[in-house]
């Protein structure tokens, strides 16, 4: 037997909340950890699932990984193996992410394609090419990305797209690379700019964080640091959009508020009162119903797609019409599906949805097809009558820490019901 939530519909959530480290922040400073010999300490880590797997991916080359409570040290030794192929890469996306890391330093790479949400087409083919252009050759071969250098070279590099994954394999390819590397279009996600300041720390030549223009002057070696990891404005904007759902009130610390302006900013439009804290955090009441409100989902500072769940679920209470537009992924309005199940007046048209809010959703049993549809799902009972239970909740537990005590905290009252599926082992 698998776990379920039941979530008991009818909440009002009031409180505080403390956000943790970024899961997309903490896994990729795990695999920069590969770029230099000895203990790297990474703290302000989240407690979930994610983090012992990525452990699982960093032993399988030859680490040692050490994670007490929200601290993970990660011990690089001089000779690491270039063969990543722990069980654990088909489980989460964040594992190719050893890729960038092993060429930098090793000059060769065989990394198991990763697994990760079921969310649309994830190709890598800006990856390798990055890596090509930085002088390695790189080809998939036996459900591998494999990928080698003599040497890497500085070069100018301009992604199709803003992808955050290839950024982040690229820019730690290049901190080792002799010579200059540009990369252009380059993804602007504050993950982004976590990672160049842990590695900036390490010694390498960074700037541009944060910018579409990232250059790189490769260093001959770096050094391990000790790094805090920011706060994740993913879960910070979904008790953001907890608070307004459920007319609460909810003051949401340890993330920067800068990096969600774009989601307060709707919130206000829906009717919220929104507060901010500087670098701190930020509070959210929603004394009426909320007023609908349009969603388009692009690469940050847009409307963040790991959001859309939640724009669809607050929209599906909201007075009036919503249209969300989904750019990133277009699978994702597979989560409307469910939706649909709880009562929602939902339909959707290649990437856009339309979304006519009603009055109260209606309970249902409904399953989760990753995290952040699993996180909105349950957002959703807490606004149906009756109670709903969420299934394929070990999605939910790669991403939030403590979701339903967070929660029940709050004011909701949600029980986890059965024994751990084998995915969650
Ligand atoms: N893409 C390509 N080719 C590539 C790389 C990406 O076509 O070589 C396309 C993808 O198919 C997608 C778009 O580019 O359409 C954006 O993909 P990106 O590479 O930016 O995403 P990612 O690095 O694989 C990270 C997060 C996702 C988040 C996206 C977008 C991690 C581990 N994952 O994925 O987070 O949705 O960026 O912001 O950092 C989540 O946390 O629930 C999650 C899915």
């Amino acid at each position: 037997m698998s776990e379920h939530f039941d979530v008991h519909g009818g909440a009002r959530l009031t409180g505080e909340v403390e956000v943790v480290g970024a899961k997309n922040s903490v896994l990729k400073l795990m695999a920069a950890a590969l770029l230099a010999e000895g203990t790297t300490t990474i703290t302000n880590c989240p407690r979930i699932l994610d983090v012992p797997l990525m452990a699982d991916v960093l032993r399988s080359v030859g680490c040692d990984v050490e994670i007490d409570d929200d601290v993970v040290r990660i011990t690089t030794p001089a000779e690491l193996s270039h063969e990543a192929s722990s069980s654990a890469m088909s489980k989460l996306r964040a594992s190719v992410c050893v890729l960038g890391p092993l060429v930098g330093k090793l000059k060769k790479a065989v990394v198991a394609l990763p697994g990760g949400d079921a969310i649309g087409s994830r190709p890598l083919d800006m990856h390798q090419n990055g890596l090509r252009k930085l002088g390695a050759t790189s080809s998939i071969e036996h459900g591998c990305v494999v990928a080698e250098a003599d040497g890497l070279h500085g070069a100018q590099i301009w992604l199709d797209f803003p992808s955050v994954g290839a950024t982040e394999n690229i820019l730690m390819a290049a901190a080792l690379a002799d010579g200059t590397t540009v990369i252009d279009n380059a993804a602007r996600e504050p993950e982004i700019a976590d990672i160049a300041a842990m590695l900036g720390e390490m010694g390498a030549k960074i700037e541009g964080a944060g910018t579409s223009t990232l250059t790189v002057e490769g260093v001959a070696e770096l050094k391990p640091t000790e790094h805090r990891v920011i706060g994740d404005r993913i879960v910070g904007a979904t008790w953001a959009f907890a608070a307004a759902m459920t007319r609460g009130d909810v003051t949401v610390t340890g993330v920067d508020p800068h990096h969600l302006e774009l989601v307060l900013e709707k919130l206000r439009l829906a009717g919220a009162e929104v507060t901010t804290y500087d670098g701190k955090g930020f509070r959210v009441r929603q004394p009426e119903r909320p007023e609908s409100v349009d969603f388009v989902t692009l690469p940050y500072p847009g409307f963040a797609t790991d959001l859309q769940p939640f724009a669809v679920a607050l929209s599906s209470v909201s007075e009036g019409t919503s249209m969300i537009t989904e750019n990133v992924y277009e699978a994702r309005f597979r989560f409307i599906e469910e939706m649909v199940r709880l009562g929602a007046d939902a339909r959707t048209d290649g990437h856009h949805a339309v979304v006519r809010g009603v009055e109260q959703l209606s309970s249902a049993p409904v399953w989760a097809s990753d995290i952040r549809a699993g996180a909105g799902l349950v957002l959703a009972g807490l606004c149906a009558d009756g109670i709903t239970e969420v299934w394929d909740v070990f999605h939910i537990d790669r991403g939030y820490p403590n979701f339903v005590e967070n929660l029940n905290r709050l004011g909701a009252r949600i029980d986890r019901v059965g024994t751990p599926g084998p995915e969650a082992d």
